[in-house]
């Protein structure tokens, strides 16, 4: 049996290297369950509209059936490897033909593989657009939980702008800061598995429909799509999905990435901040002393290497004519690679962030280097009449003074400035606690704030698992 899905019109075998050119069967392997679930489907449309008898329809389901165990077993990667395939799918139908014999002539009926790649790539893209969910979910949870630790903790640390010094703020409110991107990642991937279940392509045949009485609402619906996809060749054409599910990922693996590259600056002992368990750090083989935080590096340059592959499926995109063109091959490629090492990356984030541990007395050491409270003092003087511009000079000038002396902001500098101010006393935070509890607006670092930022970060994971389930 031919390992081609075509041939009658042709008087010579394709070559050899033009054919493995062209095979997808390595990146698309991971597809071969959903391409069974997706000829179900088919079987579905295919017994509505009479186009199969019961007896056909029994056989395929069983020879599909037989492939799935294939598959789960991992015996049916070596089959699809053996033959110089197209594709996950050629392979598929290859298979279903050897076992189901006269009957597996049939599956094919009504059917191109563009309308199957496209629904096998939707069914895909709701099962990974899942997987990330729950993973942002778990991510999100645990950083909650730290964060109420630390809230417990009172833990404070310097809050940074342009990584200088800015201002104090508790190390939950930090905690927060980081967990909210991933809640709205949960939010991101189950948009994309709600755009994925909206429609369904098969049975949009090649590009124009097909003359074959297929019952597509029974495929629809056998696969759980809302209703079938109403333009063909949009349906064939769009990678709108794949590429949102490859955003949801390349998003939330930049996230990722930015709270790995602040993990990897507190883990030097120039900071000094974080300690990095045994079980997340690596060793040099020279340099015997050396920890260094290698899984969170690579999770930034996995980040950066799925911001490249996401660059070039849209790229591909561009110059495409609406409608199937090969070229969309490759766009499943870089999604299918986006979503499998996003999956991975997370997993590997998730698993050096718990062997995260603070020191906190070295963060509350510095929380007030650097001058973090001079805003207070500022914003004492404006409450006292002074204006915002008057007050940002005066103390200004009183960082630069005691910068020059070589110490903090005190007592002394207050008494000057109510002087110099024409008030009678000034009194303003001059340590981190003070100055994190004097904080009044809504969102900010004040402890009662960080409170209600955690328990409303809570009741939404919460919502958001129960979507999930
Ligand atoms: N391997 C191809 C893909 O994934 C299958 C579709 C081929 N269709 C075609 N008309 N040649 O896009």
């Amino acid at each position: 049996m031919s390992a081609l899905q075509w041939g009658g019109r042709f008087g010579a075998a394709p070559d050899a290297q033009l054919l493995a050119f062209g095979s997808s069967i390595e990146e698309d392997l991971v597809l071969a369950p959903f391409d069974v679930a997706c000829s179900l489907g088919h079987l579905e449309a295919l017994r509505g509209g009479k186009i199969v008898s019961e007896a056909e329809a029994t056989e395929l389901t069983s020879a599909l059936a037989a492939v799935g165990v294939e598959i789960r077993d991992g015996i049916f990667a070596d089959y699809a490897r053996a033959q110089p395939f197209e594709d996950v799918h050629g392979a598929i139908d290859a298979r279903v033909r050897e076992i189901a014999g006269v009957a597996g002539e049939s599956l094919h009926a009504g059917r191109s593989r563009n309308d199957q790649v496209a629904t096998t790539l939707l069914l895909y893209a709701i099962d990974r657009a899942h997987a990330g969910a729950r993973r942002a979910h778990a991510i999100a949870a645990s950083l909650i939980a730290r964060a109420q630790e630390e809230l417990e903790q009172e833990s404070v640390v310097a809050g940074c702008t342009h990584r200088q010094p800015a201002q104090p703020v508790l190390l939950a409110f930090l905690l927060v800061a980081w967990s909210e991107p991933f809640v709205r990642a949960v939010s991101r991937f189950a948009a994309v598995a709600r755009a994925a279940r909206a429609s369904c392509p098969l049975g949009s045949a090649a590009l124009a429909g097909s003359s074959l009485a297929l019952d597509r609402k029974a495929a629809a619906r056998a696969l759980g799509f809302s209703r079938p996809s109403r333009n063909a060749l949009d349906a064939v054409g769009s990678r709108d999905v794949a590429l949102d599910l490859a955003h949801a990922f390349v998003r939330v693996l930049i996230d990722a990435s930015r709270i790995s590259e602040e993990l990897i600056a507190w883990s030097a002992p120039a900071y000094g901040y974080v300690g990095l368990g045994d079980a997340a750090s690596t060793g040099s083989s020279l340099m015997p002393q050396k920890r260094n935080p290698d899984p969170l590096e690579l999770v930034r340059a996995h980040a950066a290497r799925s911001v490249g592959a996401y660059a070039g499926a849209l790229g591909t995109l561009c110059g495409l004519a609406p409608s199937y063109q090969r070229d969309l091959q490759e766009t499943k490629g870089a999604t299918i690679a986006i979503a499998e090492d996003g999956l991975a990356t997370l997993d590997a984030f998730e698993r050096a962030w718990a062997a995260v541990s603070f020191h906190r007395e070295r963060m509350a050491r510095a929380a007030v280097a650097g001058y973090t409270v001079a805003t207070d003092v500022a914003d004492a003087l404006i409450a006292k009449g002074v204006t915002a511009r008057a007050a940002h000079a005066l103390v200004g000038a009183a960082v630069a003074q005691a910068e020059s002396e070589g110490r903090a902001i005190d007592a002394r500098d207050l008494a000057a400035l109510a002087a110099k101010a024409g008030i009678e006393t000034l009194q303003a935070p001059l340590d981190a606690r003070t100055s994190i509890g004097a904080k009044q607006t809504d969102g900010s670092t004040s402890p009662d704030d960080v409170r209600s930022q955690i328990d409303a970060v809570t009741a939404e994971l919460a919502s958001l698992a129960r979507q999930l389930e």
